[in-house]
């Protein structure tokens, strides 16, 4: 048994773990302790959550890809079958919401709907966002570069992302503090240790949500225009158009998983940059700088760390036998720091070349707002460093206790 963190115990031999997730001195920098899992028990019991996890990154890969495994299971098992408990009331509107997520579908459902949508993602179609995005960050920059501080995450990084995700949709600028007070209550039920309130809350912000987009689809119905709501409306897929239900689902969870993980990204990567100590102007000399810079901010502090899996049949890995309904969670943020493919890999070092990064997963649920995310960042963290010269940090960051999301409360930053 070792114990190199008052909150973390580790027996390799039985490969478990006690770790306690609330703790600061883990939340605010997960990473050594990953490097702990790596070096003891890659694979390991956490005895707090009940359940297999998976760090090793060829590991992680393979599970990610591996079609044993999937994000549904109600498509191959009744509930009954699986013992598991039936839906809970007052999450009836969440529940709703969720049914036709790309998030929680399998094929042939998933393949559908993604095939509807993934036109409008493919790098190609985003890049001709790239205007748009520097005008916007442009823009917002203009509005506190000569007060010498700044406040990021509420001036900045907050807008771009929904900004532009709810651009493409088809929803007004206007409406965008309103998507991320529902999204913010909704993303919540996500998160390890969520309570009854946040349920509650969480319901509510989905049945508005869907009410609202219920509106916004019946006017887009009457006056197609050139969005991603009247494509999605008036697109066929092999003769046949989404369901209502489908639209808001899809919706929904586009504009959700389509912003918030890109915030709390920008205030990584800006906090990342800085805590380095190396030059931001040797960073973001060109566009390739950049995206090395770009992917190493993404593979050191990924903002959202964990996936989960259902057995879809009975199956063993890593000599673990899973049966068909068994859930395993699988690190992404600990697989970028596998010694085994990064060097070194607690350091950042933005001119590694080392292979990818699993930030935004892969196999058929792969990220399909990657190149959206990538095209903001290789936009925005640039733009802040060459028009904030001798940016630094105010104070201390505080992340958020939200884990395992990563994120920052604030970033106070100076000039
Ligand atoms: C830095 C920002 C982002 C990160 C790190 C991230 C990460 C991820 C990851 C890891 C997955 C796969 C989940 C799994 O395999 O279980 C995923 C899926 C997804 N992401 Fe992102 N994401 C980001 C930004 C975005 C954006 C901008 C959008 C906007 C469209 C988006 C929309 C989605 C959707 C719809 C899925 C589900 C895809 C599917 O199941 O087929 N994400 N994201």
């Amino acid at each position: 048994m070792t114990r190199p963190f008052p909150f973390l115990s580790i027996d390799a031999a039985a490969r478990s773990v006690s770790l306690d997730a609330r703790d600061p001195a883990f939340y605010r920098n997960p990473n050594p302790v990953y490097a702990e899992l790596h070096a003891h028990a890659p694979t390991f019991w956490w005895e707090e959550q009940k359940q297999w996890y998976f760090t090793g990154y060829d590991q992680v890969n393979a599970l990610l890809r591996d079609r044993r495994f999937g994000r549904q299971i109600l498509h191959v098992a009744s509930r009954e079958e699986l013992g598991m408990p039936a839906p809970l009331p007052h999450l009836k509107h969440f529940d709703a919401a969720e049914a036709w997520s790309l998030l929680e579908l399998e094929p042939p459902e998933h393949t559908r709907l993604r095939t509807l949508v993934n036109r409008a993602f493919v790098s190609r179609q985003i890049d001709r966002l790239r205007p748009e995005i520097t005008a916007l960050a442009n823009r917002l920059i203009d509005g506190f570069e000569k007060d010498g501080k700044v406040e990021l995450l509420s001036a900045f990084a907050d807008i771009v992302p929904v900004t532009m995700i709810a651009r493409m949709i088809g929803i007004p600028d206007e409406m965008g503090p309103q998507l991320l007070k529902w999204s913010h209550d909704y993303v919540r039920m996500y998160m390890f240790g969520r309570t009854e309130a946040d349920e509650h809350a969480a319901d509510k912000a989905a049945a508005e949500f869907a009410d609202y987009v219920r509106s916004v689809i019946a006017e887009r119905r009457a006056n197609p225009r050139d969005d991603l709501l009247s494509h999605m409306i008036h697109t066929e897929h092999k003769g046949q158009l989404l369901t209502e239900d489908e639209l808001i689902s899809t919706t929904i969870v586009l504009l959700n998983a389509g912003h918030e993980a890109t915030v709390h990204q920008i205030g990584n990567a800006v906090r990342s940059i800085l805590d380095s100590g190396l030059s931001p102007e040797a960073m973001f000399a060109d566009d390739k700088t950049t995206e090395r810079t770009v992917e190493e901010a993404l593979r050191i502090c990924a903002p959202v760390h964990i996936f989960e899996r259902y057995a879809l049949e009975d199956v063993e890995v890593d000599g673990i036998p899973f049966r068909r309904g068994d859930k395993i969670a699988l690190i992404l943020a600990a697989a970028n720091l596998d010694p085994k493919k990064f060097s070194d890999p607690l350091t950042f070092r933005p001119d590694r070349d080392e292979g990818p990064n699993l930030s935004f997963g892969a196999g058929i649920h792969f990220c399909i707002g990657a190149p959206l995310a990538r095209l903001e960042l290789n936009i925005v963290l640039p733009l802040l460093f060459q028009r904030l010269r001798g940016m630094r940090l105010a104070k201390t960051p505080v992340v958020k206790d939200v884990y395992h999301f990563h994120g920052l409360e604030r970033l106070d930053l100076v000039w």
